[in-house]
């Protein structure tokens, strides 16, 4: 390999998000690669599996999580929330993490939030004359296993996890990705703006189209009413933008 073509890798991946390097434990570092690795820091050996292995498949990413041990996350969940829906959905729903309902059922989105979630986008798309209903998307999580007392996922968890969210949008190749509150947000789009500002406009995770809009949790509080109306509006975009 060249050092420009593993300038190349380092690159992809630094867009992705990834902030430390990894090298397969005891395997040798290739000579050109050896500078350019010095030069990034900090250096971390851990096992980074493939990215996006040819032929991905929902199925493949699930068997690849497996009873995952890699975070400290797995120590208190119950199941699994991988992701429901249509995998061959044009629409991607992206949360945070699994709460109590959906550590218990393995389904994302079951609970209180989740409920919302479904009125939005069936009420949304029945008001503007669009076809669908819950099971006509996709919705997943950044990471697949709930975190204590409901607490922001760690950045290292997000790192580790957000590797099986990346492959299952590139295996979905959605239309547009919905980015639901800022933990979607920053992993999705390393931005540096907040959620007020970032909502209702377009941005891009590699070239799919992601729409930020605030997380139905969030608008489950009383006072939200403007956020309420500005989610509609996010969503009723994002339909016309997927759908028409
Ligand atoms: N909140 C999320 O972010 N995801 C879920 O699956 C449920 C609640």
């Amino acid at each position: 390999m060249t050092p420009e073509e593993i300038r190349g890798y380092l690159e992809y991946y630094r867009d992705l998000g990834f902030e430390s390097i990894y090298k397969r434990a005891g395997a040798p570092v290739a000579p050109a690669a050896a500078p350019l690795m010095e030069a990034a820091k900090p250096v971390t050996l851990a096992v980074l599996p493939t990215l996006e292995p040819e032929g991905d498949t929902l199925g493949k990413i699930s068997s690849d999580i497996g009873d995952c041990t890699r975070c400290g996350l797995h120590r208190g969940r119950n199941k699994i929330v991988f992701g429901t829906g249509n995998e061959a959905s044009r629409l991607v729903f992206v949360g945070e993490g699994p709460g109590a309902d959906e550590d218990e059922q393995g389904l994302p989105f079951v609970g209180r939030a989740g409920q919302l979630l479904t009125q939005m986008i069936e009420g949304t798309a029945a008001k503007e004359g669009i076809p669908i209903k819950r099971g006509d998307v996709y919705i997943c999580n950044v990471v697949k296993c709930r975190p204590p007392e409901n607490r922001t996922p760690l950045p290292e968890e997000m790192e580790v996890c957000g590797q099986f969210l990346f492959r299952q949008l590139m295996a979905i190749k959605p239309k547009a990705v919905c980015a639901l509150g800022a933990t979607a947000m920053k992993a999705l789009l390393n931005a540096k703006e907040g959620i007020t500002k970032s909502r209702g406009r377009w941005h891009k995770w590699r070239d799919i189209p992601v729409m930020v809009t605030y997380h139905p949790s969030y608008l489950l509080r009383q006072y939200n009413q403007q956020a309420k109306r500005e989610a509609w509006e996010d969503l009723k975009a994002l339909l016309h933008f997927v759908y028409d």
